[in-house]
């Protein structure tokens, strides 16, 4: 038979995620019948492949033939095929030469923020493996939960893997050491890794609520059900957390095969062991002193590495630690995953030590957005699009001109779950996104093309659809900021655009769009009023969530009949300390303390951030005067406040949700000049969010501007 070789083409016309490394297409196509022997796949270990993981598919008219140097290859082979196989049971006539660029073609997995199941596990590595991910790092353990059965410590899940959440309710649950066994065989049969991680010597409430031995002061720890990086740590200064290391990491050893353990390292604030007479009496004894680089507390942390590191090897295994492990100096074997951008990981690679590429900034961190904060739901914030995660290549141009890029062993997305409260939102979190990991994982450079890859995506979502995963379509999106409710005095122009080319579909009647209502093709001018129905529509006919949008005539609001010389800079404020969900939550008795404030920004701050959040008291705020309006135009607000009152109207009103990146912007048709103000602010901690922790600011810009400026001290007033 011949073969029409061409690499673009045949990816494209076959569909495969990640692309192979060759492809030779046949002219023809071999048709199953379920025959003996149609089928042959075959280990030869003497196979010469770059990778073990590699393999050999033909297909041609006497049947199906793999051949791999290892039972791995041969999986992945069956991968392949199986996105070969036509609904009509044919298979093209093929060649593929295919192993991996990578060995280490990561997932992580953060089970502590939010919990998934045994079942949600498994289910994701059935997926990622048929995408050829080996590696599942799982994040056993944070502030906000421990997650591993530890026998020798049993309070490490009886308290600390759970959380009273402040709206009320418990969230929780580990893994039994027999579970744990379970998912790592069944991870072991789709060739994927588990690496746990046990996160020191910070990111550490939950052991510590459940030992408080483990820190500096010993104290006894209340709940913490909310996100970012407490204070409050393991105490290296004394000999008990590295006992408790140990034992914690036999058990661990004993639970997972994986040639690694991760021990976290990041993130951990030093205030505490600048007073700890313990941690300073290590100091001294282990003359760790300040230098140029680095502080004497950073050089505990990198001590801390490095016994956890004689731990790790003591049960024969590789330490791995996020890249604040080079802080202090680098332990002798560690491997370094490289997330705060790629510096880390050019730096530990440079000095020789293994790395892998995870860095946020270029497309890594699956909590970040996939499109316009104010549509999607909300995340921990940035902007990761497909198409970004697809273009990053894991290698950085200063590891190739050092001749270290041998050292770069891989590449993983993190999927951390602070904001993610559902395990289908976690799906929409990772797919599509994953699959352009795993090209970036597994595909030479040579082969990647994006358009390709995205017809390709349609085929794997497909393939989600059939099993009842979720994943993220783009929704349509206005330039700068989307907004549901336009406002307009004369004529409104609203235009729609998506993180990828899409078709959009729309109505204006009020119905809901389908797949056949007219498509978008350019801005629409409005006259009068309507609502705008609108949704992405992919290649086989699935929509988007639809938006609707509001197109509504509106009178100019005068302004204030108020004389700004009356008037004093600032607005006033009232007070309620308590504990509140909803500003009818508190009661029209509440005893008020009566003040005043600069700006708006002051609303959140009437409080000390405490790290720990142990000392935390939260409140209600309300803010009242005048907002002076720059000019005669149609406004966009913003806020993160609760509510946001302008003449008396309520315009913007978070409800209960997340109040970060507020998906509840308005327009208004403001006359310059003074209007009446009242915002209201709950400092609390709603879906893990302590809102004092963003900011209280009132915003705006011209509907025609494509930037927010913020109402400061120079633009409110009271009377
Ligand atoms: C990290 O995102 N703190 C590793
Ligand atoms: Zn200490």
């Amino acid at each position: 038979m011949t073969f029409l070789a061409t690499l673009a083409i045949a990816a494209t016309s076959l569909g495969i995620i990640p692309a192979p490394v060759s492809t030779e297409v046949g002219d023809g196509s071999y048709k199953m019948t379920g025959k003996k022997n149609e089928i042959t796949f075959r280990v030869d270990r003497r196979m010469d492949l770059p990778s073990k993981e590699g393999y050999v598919l033909t297909v041609d008219r006497k049947g199906i033939k793999a051949k791999a140097p290892s039972e791995a290859g041969l999986f992945y082979a069956r991968q392949t095929l199986n996105q070969l196989i036509r609904p009509d049971g044919t298979v093209p006539y093929v060649k593929i030469v295919d192993y991996p660029r990578f060995a280490w073609r990561g997932v992580h997995i953060d089970p502590c923020r939010h919990f998934l199941s045994v079942d949600e596990v498994k289910k994701e590595i059935d997926i990622l493996s048929q995408y050829k991910i080996n590696t599942m790092h799982w994040h056993l353990t944070d502030d906000q939960g421990w997650r591993i059965e530890i026998k020798k410590y049993p309070r490490l899940t009886e308290v600390g893997a759970w959380r009273s959440e402040f709206e009320g309710g418990t969230h929780g649950g580990f893994y039994t050491q027999d579970e744990i066994r379970e998912v790592v065989a069944y991870a072991a049969e789709r060739f994927v890794t588990i690496v746990p991680e046990i996160e020191m010597p910070g990111h550490a409430m939950a052991a510590i609520r459940s030992y408080p031995e483990l820190s500096c002061t010993m104290e006894p720890v209340g709940n913490f059900a909310n996100w970012g990086t407490s204070d409050l740590v393991y105490c290296p200064g004394k000999e008990t957390m590295f006992e408790f290391m140990d034992n914690v990491i036999a058990e661990v050893a004993a639970l997972f095969p994986s040639e690694y353990i991760h021990i976290g390292g990041d993130e951990c604030p030093k205030t505490r062991w600048a007073k700890c007479p313990d941690c300073q009496a290590r100091i001294q004894a282990e003359g760790l002193v300040a230098d140029d680089h680095f502080t004497a507390e950073e050089k505990l942390q990198s001590y801390a590495v490095r016994r956890a590191e004689k731990i790790v090897e003591k049960y024969g295994r590789k330490l791995i630690g996020w890249d604040e492990i080079l802080e202090g100096g680098l332990s002798p074997n560690a491997t370094v995953m490289s997330w705060r951008g790629e510096k880390g990981g050019i730096a530990a690679a440079l000095e020789g030590h293994d790395v892998i590429m995870t860095p946020g900034s270029e497309g890594m961190y699956f909590d970040h957005y996939q499109g316009d904060s104010r549509v999607e739901p909300v995340t921990i914030g940035k902007l990761t699009t497909l198409e970004k995660v697809y273009k990053y290549d894991p290698v950085p141009a200063a590891l190739k001109e050092n001749g270290k890029a041998h050292h770069v062993k891989g590449v993983q997305a993190n999927l951390w779950s602070e904001y993610i409260y559902s395990d289908s939102q976690r799906d929409y979190m990772l797919f599509p996104r994953a699959f352009a990991l795993a090209e970036i994982a597994w595909s030479p450079v040579e082969v990647k093309n994006f358009d390709d890859f995205c017809r390709r995506v349609d085929i794997a979502c497909q393939q989600l659809d059939k099993r009842g995963v979720t994943y993220h379509i783009p929704i349509p999106e206005q330039p700068v900021s989307s907004l549901d409710r336009v406002v307009f005095t004369d004529k409104a122009t609203v235009s729609f655009k998506t993180t990828r080319p899409m078709k959009m579909v729309y109505t204006l009647d009020g119905s809901e769009p389908t797949a056949q209502s007219p498509e978008y093709t350019k801005p629409f001018v409005f006259t009068e009023d309507v609502v705008i129905k609108i949704a992405s529509v992919t290649s086989y006919g699935k929509l988007s969530p639809v938006r609707t949008v509001k197109v509504v005539r509106e009178n100019w609001m005068p302004a204030a009949g108020v004389d700004k010389k009356e008037l004093h800079p600032g607005l006033r404020t009232r007070i309620a300390w308590g504990r509140y969900v909803l500003p009818s939550d508190v009661p029209a008795n509440v005893g008020w303390e009566y003040g005043m404030v600069k700006a708006p920004k002051e609303l959140a701050l009437q409080e000390a951030y405490d790290r720990s959040m142990q000392h935390t008291r939260f409140y209600a705020i309300e803010a009242w005067g005048y907002v002076d309006v720059p000019k005669d135009a149609v406004y966009v607000l913003t806020s993160e406040c609760d509510q946001v009152w302008i003449d008396g109207r309520l315009v913007i009103d978070n409800g209960a949700e997340v109040k970060k990146f507020s998906r509840h912007d308005n327009s208004l048709a403001l006359k310059a000049g003074l209007h009446e103000l009242k915002l209201v602010f709950l400092s609390n901690v709603l879906g893990g969010w302590y809102s004092s922790r963003g900011h209280s600011d009132l915003q705006y810009r011209r509907l025609d501007e494509d930037e927010f400026h913020t109402f400061r001290e120079n633009r409110v007033y009271y009377k």
